[in-house]
């Protein structure tokens, strides 16, 4: 069993809600370890996200993230920033839990639709990003994200220092 200090700060959340930047602030003040998974992956297959969807399609991708989550959850003491439909396997959450705290990044679909119109590498909302796909995406997906989180954190308003405190302070809770 893993020592509650030790656990893995794994943070789940859609798109854009700041997992990778907050995730990196959170890894250096604690100097540990940062895993994004989208990284990983791309990194393995050295093809980029868009790429891996266009060339094998999601369902291949979802298999290349289940199997990068079971190798990242046996590790102890790191930053783990997971892909925005990680939670959508209940086995992936399963998994991250073992060695793990799972904490959601809560926004809402005016600052996601804001933050992912300037970047094209999200396949999910390219060529049809708008606010209603978003709130339709987010719908679907809004019982599993809280079923799967053990803190929610409201990403309103606060600045990427402010929600690296705010985790911290939940982690030594
Ligand atoms: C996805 C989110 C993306 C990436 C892929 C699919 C999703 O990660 O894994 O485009 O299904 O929500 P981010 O949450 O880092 O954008």
């Amino acid at each position: 069993m893993v020592e509650e200090k030790d656990k893995n700060i794994v943070l789940i959340g859609f798109m854009a809600t700041g997992k990778t930047s907050i995730g990196k602030k959170i890894s250096k003040s604690l100097d540990r370890e940062f895993i994004d998974t989208d990284k990983l992956i791309e990194e393995k297959m050295a093809k980029t996200i868009p790429e891996i969807f266009e060339e094998h399609g999601e369902k291949y991708f979802r298999g290349l993230e289940k199997e990068t989550i079971k190798q990242v959850s046996q590790l102890k003491n790191i930053v783990i920033s997971c892909g925005g439909g990680v939670p959508l396997d209940p086995e992936n959450i399963v998994n991250l839990r073992k060695n793990g705290k799972i904490f959601l990044l809560q926004a809402d679909p005016q600052t996601i639709l804001e933050r992912t119109s300037k970047n094209k590498n999200r396949p999910l909302l390219d060529g049809n990003n708008s606010l209603e796909t978003i709130e339709r995406i987010m719908n679907v997906r809004k019982n599993i994200y809280l079923q799967a989180a053990d803190t929610l954190i409201d990403t309103r308003g606060k600045s990427v220092s402010c929600l690296r405190d705010e985790i911290k302070e939940e982690f030594s809770k």
